[in-house]
């Protein structure tokens, strides 16, 4: 059959197919439509070719038969091969299933890049339960499965939601730069660089450009990739990832935290009204629940409490004591116990970064947040800033920070100060939160963490 199938020609119908995107399928049935796509799945099945026809927008069932199957490359047709099809859509009867439930009968079709088969074929390369490190290795195809794909469309409607969200609180985005010379979360997680024959880091946070910024452009927001040459090898460290950050000014640290409800909210409200999101969220994450308003507040004193009073040690093996960096494990025992989101605020100064304000009522605490959620823990971290240009000198003095290089985040203090508060929102672990994945590498495209810079 292979020999003979080399001599079977399919000749081109003549006409106006008119090229559509499988999502607008449901829009252009009974006509004359052409697709372009992926091999997605493939069956023969009584002389019938099944191909499910991937192209981003969504998945076609398409079915091929007589002459049209009999062709040398219909013979030969892998997985992840790109074809092109003409035909029509045609509504699937009662009691037969398909993507939009209809199907395209092809009038003719070609085989625009064949895929390798045998040992170099789709399914070899991204093998269910294969090593996680050769899954790495080949994430350039993982991505083309329904899980991961599916993930980076809820990331992009995530991100739609949030700029939508930030819009409507008149919000205005900028976009800081990656390359600096300032740190901002301390020195033991900077990417150190050559600029010209100067030291140079890559950005750790925009926070102190979006300070800057208060003056001339009001609030504002930014998306904006961060490094951090993280020591800790965990399922939600990268060493590259994706920060969503905003400053604002004229607030109270009380009108920070609601304002973070409301973004937190509010964009899942968003995500949530868009069909196609939600039917992919629902979908990776059925148990998802949208949070409820108020957040619980918890003071840092009493998270150690509670530790203690639940018999959750450090990962030292001890009972927590104020003053103690909450470590991972602990931090997410505890947010699965409670299992709803927690603002946990007011951190001792010591662990916290040199930026932030004091408490008044006991300036060994600071006007801090960090925002836990069920199964991931800490999502954001967010704090007030000192606004009186002496306390940050003295501040970056106790820290051992040269204050020249920040002179112009200094000078935020000198040219018309006010009280104002920010906030970093890990979006990998956002969405690892919402679509309850394992780790936050599987909510970046090619996630960037120890010993892996590659795809
Ligand atoms: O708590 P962090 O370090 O806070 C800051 O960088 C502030 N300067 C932000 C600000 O106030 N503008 O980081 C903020 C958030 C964390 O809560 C976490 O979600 C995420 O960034 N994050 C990471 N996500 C993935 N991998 C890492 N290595 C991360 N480090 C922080």
């Amino acid at each position: 059959r292979l020999e003979e199938s080399k001599s079977v020609v399919l000749e081109k119908p003549t006409g106006d197919f008119k090229r559509i995107k499988i999502a607008h399928g449901v829009d252009t049935r009974d006509q004359p439509i052409r697709v372009q796509g992926w091999v997605h799945r493939l069956r023969s099945q009584k002389g019938l070719i099944f191909i499910i026809l991937r192209d981003g927008t969504g998945y076609m069932q398409c079915v091929l038969n007589g002459k049209l199957t009999q062709t040398y490359d219909a013979l030969t047709l892998t997985l992840e091969s790109t074809v092109e099809i003409y035909g029509t859509l045609k509504a699937l009867p009662e009691g037969k299933s398909a993507p939009d439930n209809h199907e395209l009968v092809a009038d003719w079709w070609r085989c625009v890049g064949k895929a390798p088969g045998g040992d170099e074929a789709f399914t070899n390369r991204v093998a269910e339960g294969a090593d996680p490190s050769i899954l790495a290795d080949f994430r350039h195809l993982v991505i083309r499965g329904e899980t991961a794909s599916a993930v980076l469309k809820v990331r992009a409607a995530v991100m739609r939601a949030f700029r939508a969200e930030y819009e409507s609180m008149r919000i205005t985005e900028v976009t800081p730069p990656c390359m600096v010379q300032t740190q901002v979360e301390g020195g033991s997680t900077l990417f150190k660089f050559d600029y010209y024959g100067q030291e140079a880091y890559l950005t750790q946070s925009s926070q102190l450009y979006l300070e800057t910024c208060l003056p001339s452009l009001g609030d504002v927001f930014c998306v904006q990739e961060s490094f951090r040459a993280e020591k800790s090898h965990t399922r939600r460290h990268l060493s590259e990832y994706t920060h969503l950050e905003a400053e604002l000014g004229f607030v109270s640290f009380e009108e920070l935290l609601e304002h973070l409800e409301q973004l937190i909210c509010g964009t899942i409200d968003r995500v949530m009204a868009d069909p196609a999101a939600s039917a992919l969220l629902k979908q990776l994450n059925p148990g998802f629940q949208v949070p409820k308003r108020p957040f619980m507040r918890m003071d840092y004193r009493d998270a150690i409490k509670w530790l203690n009073e639940n018999d959750i040690k450090t990962d030292e093996g001890k009972d927590h004591v104020v003053g103690d960096d909450i470590a991972e494990a602990a931090e997410r025992k505890m947010t699965d116990a409670l299992n709803v989101p927690i603002f946990l605020v007011r951190f001792p100064r010591e662990i916290k970064a040199f930026y932030m304000k004091r408490c008044p009522e006991d300036k060994e605490f600071t006007e801090s947040v960090d925002c836990l959620m069920p199964g991931v823990g800490e999502i954001v971290g967010g704090s007030m800033r000192m606004w009186d240009a002496e306390e940050l000198l003295k501040a970056y003095e106790t820290e051992g920070i040269d204050a020249k290089p920040y002179y112009w985040y200094t000078d935020q203090r000198k040219y018309g100060t006010c009280e104002h508060g920010g906030y970093g929102l890990g979006v990998e672990r956002f969405l690892a939160w919402i679509l309850n994945r394992w780790t936050v590498r599987d909510c970046s495209l090619y996630p960037r963490y120890t010993d892996r810079c590659t795809p």
